[in-house]
């Protein structure tokens, strides 16, 4: 199985690794291993850096380390820390994500809720390695996916709005970074029941303050004075004596680096002011905090001349008197307190004048002071701000924590002073800690799961810690004691004395005990110390000094610097009414002023409280997150490799990956591994019934693991070599593209049958609801048929009876039918004669309803008639009234109407004088026979000499010739039709006559007794 399994992977080639998830295991050959303890090769330094680089590129900045997070700043803003990737990560078991700084978040928020443990994220990396933006990023993910409520989200805002502040008062410009935070912060974040953030709780540690004074070339000092010189409102400057230029103030210009192309003062001023007022501060707080800002300004602008004597006298009064009226205090105590320091003599308190050298350095000593403790005043108040309030949660009692550390990594530079040590130290107490739990951690994992633990072979630094903090043999000690030791004590003191007492230390090499190579490369006054991560030369110049702390450490100074000037101050808060300022009321204790207890050295504090600290931490449950940083030159996608390695080193990631791989590359959960593998194994797929120990174990013997590759515990397999692991991987890729296809075809058939079902579902449903309402309206109809027959009937049988409502229905519907046939069947012509028959009681109705359609007809008729029309039918009138019934082709003569083209009036009227003149007759009348032929005769009076006799005429159109004559010569009732013979008179009172007889055909003949003889068809019977 396992040569087919590699059979497999080898066939598809890396071409044939398809590329999915970055989180895919099998996209490992371009985006490199999301975890390094699946490198092959993890003892590489090469390899890991080669890892790194490969998702660099890819801009995957996030790798793992088991569960620490290693992240390499990208320099640029990458789109991988919205909503929906908080959303993503929110609630996801670690490894089924690619690694983001939000799972380590999410991881760590669900181990407090769920185990109800408390948790810390450990930053650590180099200046400008992004551990400040990776803790923002933190908060921001808790901000957003944390439940919240109104008073939650005050604490919210206030934790978010707590970071402008610190940042304007803690970082500063420096070479390496921007924005860099010249002091490590611890923040608690308290959570409630419900795990949403009820208040929080800020540790600050070691500021830098000598960049109050000094700044290196390049270099700012705390981003708060350029802040408030450049956005200030003019009012506030003026009321504060401050010049809207940076360059006015000593304490700016000696980085000579005003301005900064990445930051934005007038900006942030404005955030900062905002981000105060969320937290709480009222502006009287906000403007004693600049006043005391204003006077460290001022403070540096004081300059000293030199009596003859040597005195130093003070050389700049405005700044003084300033600095009274910010302070709250006389100028002339303030002059003499600058310029003198107070010794005690005998017993005596004596004032002692300073040179100016020695005042220049108690003014700087002074403003250090003065802003190191507001510094600390300033994180006590949001301390004060972010506290959980009992009352307000009172079902918080037992609140969870989360700490967040972002805290300087080791440093190494040319020249390493004493913060170096100091900061170098730290880690090497953060080193301890990580090896002692995750040591324990797995150790704890392997004997919970029952499996043998196998010594993992580590450098435990404890002897290096010890080296630094035993108490009276650490170098911490032996620092002390030089600083409190009277007479003649030096730095160069404090070296011999620790060759003297450590000389002979494994890890520790001055010049003097170092063979010759090393010689070469340490200076005389350095010492050498062999860190976990590398080794360090420090520098002593300056320890003594830095390790007291000069305003506290040697009271006779103590007298005669700033504390004299505080100590006004304060009496000055009790007994005038000039108000000095509280904030420094409260910074500077009057307690502490008079307490002739010893106070601590600088050294000593730090390692107090990182001796707290790391109670805090231990006491929680550790994730770690490790910031790397790419380049020096703060650009985006450059890789520096060498800077890298030296940052893998003094990491200690090599270390962190060899203890991680000591025993096993791979470990997870039963059911995980089963889960994700189990399609590679027909015992296991689809599911495994039996025992999960039981299916991983048949499982992997069915890949072929060998006995050697893998252990398997009470709830975990243990996968020795990432190979392993990657030939299983490869074995699921291949099987996911059969599974996939096939689960493709179940699926679309599964989807295809159950949409089929669902509408054949549906069909069934509708026709059954169609068809319910076709039943009920076929009844309906049907009742009501039913019921309009039985109507129908009962009326019929009562059709003759008065109405009633037993055949009211049926009359209605006789006189509506019958109405309604008349309707259709309205005659359409005058001439049409039909009309149906009405029902008995419609019968008056039916016969004015047909004179009045008959009145209509008539009307609609002779509105269309045309005039010419008229005159026609006139005649056609005339030539019925006289031949209506009397002349045999007088029906034929009917339908054809009078052509005025063959006969008008004008054409008749020469010899026929016109109706309307005055009467004189032409002929007293007109002859014609009742047959079918067109003769006709015109009777001329006799008593007209000059007439011939009548006028036998013959017309085709024998019924249109006489109407026309008959009109035109108003002969109408003259008109004579003869059934037999017609007389006439031929001349000079000779009569003629003419026989009609019927015949089969039209024929004029002479008969034999003279008449004329016309035989004419009959063509009606009459
Ligand atoms: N995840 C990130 N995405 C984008 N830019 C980043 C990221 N992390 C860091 N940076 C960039 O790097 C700069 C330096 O980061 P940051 O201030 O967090 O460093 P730091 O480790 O806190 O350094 P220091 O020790 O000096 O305080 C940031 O101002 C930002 O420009
Ligand atoms: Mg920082």
């Amino acid at each position: 199985m396992w040569t087919m399994l590699r059979a497999c992977v080898c066939a598809l080639g890396s071409e044939g690794v398809r590329v999915m998830m970055e989180s895919a295991l099998t996209a490992r050959d371009r985006v490199g291993v999301q975890d390094f303890v699946l490198l092959e090769n993890h003892t590489s330094e090469a390899a890991f850096i080669e890892n790194l680089r490969k998702r660099f590129k890819e801009n995957l900045i996030y790798t793992y380390i088991g569960s620490v997070l290693v992240s390499v700043n990208p320099y640029k803003e990458l789109e991988i820390y919205t909503k929906q990737h908080m959303e993503r990560y929110r609630g996801v078991n670690f490894y089924e994500v690619s690694p983001h700084i939000y799972a380590v978040s999410d991881n760590a928020y669900r181990s407090m809720r769920t185990e109800r443990r408390d948790q810390c994220i450990l930053i650590s990396g180099e200046s400008g390695a992004g551990k400040t933006e990776a803790s923002k990023k933190i908060l921001q993910y808790y901000a957003v996916t944390c439940p919240a409520s109104e008073q939650v989200q005050t604490v919210k805002d206030r934790l978010l709005q707590s970071n402008p502040v610190l940042e304007a008062f803690g970082n500063a410009k420096t070479l390496r970074n921007d924005n860099s935070s010249r002091f490590g912060k611890y923040m608690d974040i308290q959570f409630d029941f419900r795990g949403a953030p009820v208040g929080g709780h800020i540790l600050n540690y070691l500021l830098e303050k000598s960049r109050v004074v000094h700044q290196n070339h390049g270099e700012r000092n705390f981003h708060i004075f350029y802040q408030l010189i450049e956005g200030g409102e003019e009012d506030l400057l003026r009321r504060l004596g401050l010049e809207r230029n940076t360059q006015q103030y000593q304490y700016l210009v000696k980085g000579n680096c005003p301005k900064v192309s990445s930051i934005n003062d007038r900006n942030d001023w404005k955030a900062v002011r905002k981000a105060l007022s969320v937290i709480g501060f009222n502006d009287d707080e906000v403007e004693e905090l600049l006043n005391i800002i204003a006077s460290v300004l001022h403070l540096g602008n004081v300059q000293f001349g030199a009596e003859e004597s040597g005195n130093a006298y003070i050389t700049t009064d405005t700044q003084i008197k300033y600095l009274a009226r910010l302070l709250g205090v006389e100028g002339s105590i303030l002059k003499e307190a600058l310029t003198h320091k107070k010794i005690i003599a005998k017993g005596e308190e004596l004032m002692s004048p300073l040179n100016s050298e020695q005042a220049a350095s108690a003014r700087d000593a002074l403003s250090k002071a003065v802003y190191g403790r507001t510094f600390t005043w300033l994180v006590n108040k949001i301390n004060l701000s972010l506290a959980y309030k009992d009352d307000l949660y009172p079902l918080s009692k037992n609140a969870s924590v989360i700490g967040l550390l972002d805290i300087y990594g080791f440093e190494v530079f040319q020249q390493n002073s004493f913060e170096q040590f100091c900061i170098n130290y730290c880690n090497e107490k953060l080193q301890q800690l990580f090896i002692e739990l995750t040591l324990k951690s797995e150790q704890e994992e392997y004997e919970s799961e029952g499996i043998t633990w196998e010594p993992v072979q580590f450098f435990n630094n404890k002897i290096i810690c010890d080296l630094v903090e035993e108490k009276f043999k650490g170098i911490i000690s032996i620092l002390d004691e030089e600083c409190l030791r009277p007479g003649d004590a030096s730095d160069l003191t404090f070296l011999e004395k620790l060759e003297n007492t450590v000389g002979g230390h494994a890890h520790f090499v001055t010049h003097k005990l170092a063979d010759g190579k090393t010689r070469k490369v340490m200076g005389r006054e350095e010492f050498r110390l062999l860190h976990y991560a590398g080794e360090v030369n420090y520098n002593v110049n300056g320890f003594l000094d830095k390790n007291n702390d000069l305003l506290f450490r040697n009271l006779k100074e103590v007298r005669a610097l700033g504390l004299t000037v505080l100590f006004c101050c304060v009496n000055a808060h009790h007994t005038s009414s000039l108000c000095c300022s509280s904030i420094l009321t409260q910074c500077f204790d009057r307690e502490e002023l008079t307490d002739k207890k010893r106070p601590e050295t600088t050294a000593t504090q730090f390692k107090n409280s990182l001796a707290k600290l790391m109670e805090i931490l231990m006491s929680k449950e550790p994730s770690y997150i490790r910031c790397i940083k790419p380049n020096d030159a703060k650009q985006a996608g450059r890789f520096d490799e060498v800077l890298i390695r030296h940052q893998v080193k003094y990491l200690g990631l090599m270390e962190n990956l060899r203890v991680r791989r000591a025993g096993f590359a791979y470990r997870r959960r039963y059911e995980v591994f089963l889960q994700r593998y189990k399609s590679l194994c027909p015992d296991t797929w689809p599911n495994w019934k039996g025992r999960l120990a039981d299916g991983v174990s048949t499982l992997v013997k069915h890949l072929g693991y060998k006995p050697e590759e893998y252990k398997l515990g009470r709830s975990k397999i243990f996968i020795r070599f990432p190979k392993t692991l990657f030939a299983t991987e490869d074995a699921l890729e291949v099987r996911k593209h059969s599974l996939a296809t096939k689960l493709q075809a179940c699926w679309r058939g599964y989807s295809q049958k159950s949409k089929y079902l669902k509408m054949r579902h549906s069909a069934i449903l509708i026709q059954a609801w169609w068809r319910g309402i076709l039943a009920l309206r076929e009844a309906k109809r049907r009742r009501t048929a039913a019921d309009t027959i039985r109507r129908f009937i009962k009326g019929f049988i009562y059709r003759k009876q008065p109405r009633c409502p037993e055949n009211e229905y049926f009359l209605d519907y006789v006189r509506y039918s019958f109405l309604m046939n008349l309707w259709r069947n309205l005659p359409k012509t005058v001439l049409d004669k039909s009309w149906p028959t009405p029902p008995p009681a419609l019968t008056e109705a039916s016969e004015q309803l047909r004179n009045l359609c008959m009145q209509n007809m008539v009307w609609t008729y002779c509105k269309r008639i045309s005039p010419e029309r008229k005159h026609q039918l006139e005649q056609k009138l005339v030539a019925s009234e006289i031949f209506k019934d009397k002349k045999d082709n007088y029906p034929q003569s009917v339908p054809k109407l009078f052509a005025s083209t063959r006969l008008n009036g004008e054409e008749i009227s020469p010899k026929v004088p016109n109706a309307h003149e005055p009467c004189h007759p032409v002929f007293p009348c007109i002859s014609v026979s009742s047959l079918s032929d067109g003769l006709f005769v015109l009777h001329v009076p006799c008593e007209d000499n000059k007439q011939k006799g009548d006028v036998v005429l013959q017309s085709d159109h024998v019924i249109e010739t006489l109407t026309k004559v008959a009109i035109c010569a108003d002969k109408i009732n003259n008109v004579n039709i003869s059934q037999g013979s017609i007389k006439f008179t031929v001349g000079r009172g000779k009569e003629g006559v003419i026989d009609f007889t019927p015949g089969s055909e039209l024929l004029v003949t002479k008969a034999k007794n003279g008449h004329l003889s016309v035989t004419a068809p009959r063509l009606n019977s009459r």
